[in-house]
């Protein structure tokens, strides 16, 4: 069993998120965490869960990694498990009413993601998420590198 996590990460909290996911899931399976700009084609071949996690940029995912999914040719993952996460901030009740609406509008980067891997062909293996950063630059909130761990989990790989 194969599973490949590809991330992007500005500030490194994304970074953070996947390899608690990889530490995750290294037992029993063959894990390879990767930075978007660093994946080949052969990272791909034999794997049988992957998980592509960004952090929300303007609602959506990082230019890169919308990038490598368009690039990812048709059916690419039939027969993958696939699932998406990103990062976000936390909308509060002090966020700004504008704020608000816009993410309410617009939404994140996880659910776009994960219905453009399955249109690649994959099996959604998991339901979209999202981990909170404080602030912007980080670091993670309390509990939710755990959490990502425990989400990481239920893969089915
Ligand atoms: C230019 C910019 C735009 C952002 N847009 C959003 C957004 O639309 N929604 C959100 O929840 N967080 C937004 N954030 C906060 C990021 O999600 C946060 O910086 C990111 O999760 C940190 O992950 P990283 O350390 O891996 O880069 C934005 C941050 C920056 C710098």
């Amino acid at each position: 069993m194969k599973v490949l996590i590809v991330y992007d990460s500005v500030f490194g909290n994304t970074e953070k998120v996947a390899r608690a996911m990889g530490a995750a899931l290294e037992e029993p399976a063959e894990v390879a965490v990767k930075h978007v700009g660093d994946v080949t084609s052969d990272d791909l071949t034999g794997v049988s869960a992957l998980i592509v996690g960004s952090p929300t940029r303007k609602f959506t995912a990082t230019p890169a990694i919308k990038a490598w999914i368009k690039g990812l040719p048709p059916g690419s993952l039939e027969g993958v498990h696939v699932a998406a996460f990103d990062t976000r901030i936390e909308v509060t009740d002090d966020t700004p009413g504008i704020l608000r609406f816009f993410v309410k509008l617009f939404g994140y980067a996880a659910e776009p993601m994960a219905a453009k891997l399955v249109k690649k062909g994959g099996t959604q293996g998991l339901e979209p998420a999202g981990f909170i950063v404080e602030g912007t630059e980080g670091p993670m909130g309390e509990g939710e590198l755990k959490r990502a761990a425990a989400w990481a989990a239920r893969m089915p790989i």
